[in-house]
């Protein structure tokens, strides 16, 4: 049985969350997906959701006149699935306290540049304008800040003289689909210690 039960926030095309299905299609994450939630009708998650037969709702943040009300609904729909991990995958909104709360220490997003730096909705194109020669991703617990929770793990991609937007996105993403599912699967195992901003990752029993 699994033994944790995740539940998937979305606003796009949702590889990160197809990444999840098919680690746990193919053995190396042991959990289950109870519900996707998408917080706009066209994010492409919500079909990737339905063909695998996984709940799938649509939660239009455009229907709600605050963030409170909207994240309420948010909130009753994971308690509804008996969700007990909450997944942010290329969710882009910021969550309010209230929300953070509610999943204290039960939040995960990554966030496709090195943290601290380029946080925020633009990564590579920040990356990009910047100049820097590294970049890459990393998984982190939310807090109350933006992208500011403690790090669970990152990975590192080269940046090319010639890259766009697009070619750098594409080459980072490749290592999100490797490091999201193995920072969950840390998670499962129980090996994941934090302790102030450290997450330390401890052996496996
Ligand atoms: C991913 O690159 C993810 O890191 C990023 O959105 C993309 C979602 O792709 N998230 C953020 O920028 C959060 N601030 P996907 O919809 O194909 O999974």
């Amino acid at each position: 049985m699994a033994k944790e039960v995740l539940g998937v926030l979305c606003s796009g095309r949702g590889t990160d969350l197809q990444s999840i299905m098919d680690a746990i299609s193919a053995g190396s994450l042991e959990a289950e997906i109870a519900v996707v939630l998408a917080d706009k009708p066209e994010a492409m998650a919500l079909r990737r959701a339905e063909k695998a037969g996984i709940r799938s709702v649509c939660v239009n943040r455009k229907l709600y006149e605050d963030r409170e009300s909207f994240e309420r609904v948010l909130v009753s729909e994971l308690r509804k699935s008996g969700v007990t991990l909450v997944i942010l995958a290329g969710f882009m909104r910021i969550l309010s306290p209230y929300f953070v709360h509610e999943y204290s220490g039960r939040i995960m997003n990554i966030h496709p540049a090195l943290l601290p730096s380029f946080g925020g909705a633009h990564a590579h194109r920040d990356v990009l304008a910047y100049g820097v020669k590294i970049s890459g991703c990393t998984v982190h617990f939310v807090d109350e800040g933006m992208d500011s929770g403690p790090i669970i793990l990152q990975a590192a991609v080269p940046v090319l003289d010639d890259d766009t937007e697009e070619t750098l996105g594409a080459r980072v993403l490749e290592q999100e689909h490797i490091i999201y599912p193995k920072a969950i699967q840390l998670y499962v195992e129980g090996r994941l210690k934090v302790e102030g901003r450290h997450v330390k990752i401890v052996e496996k029993k």
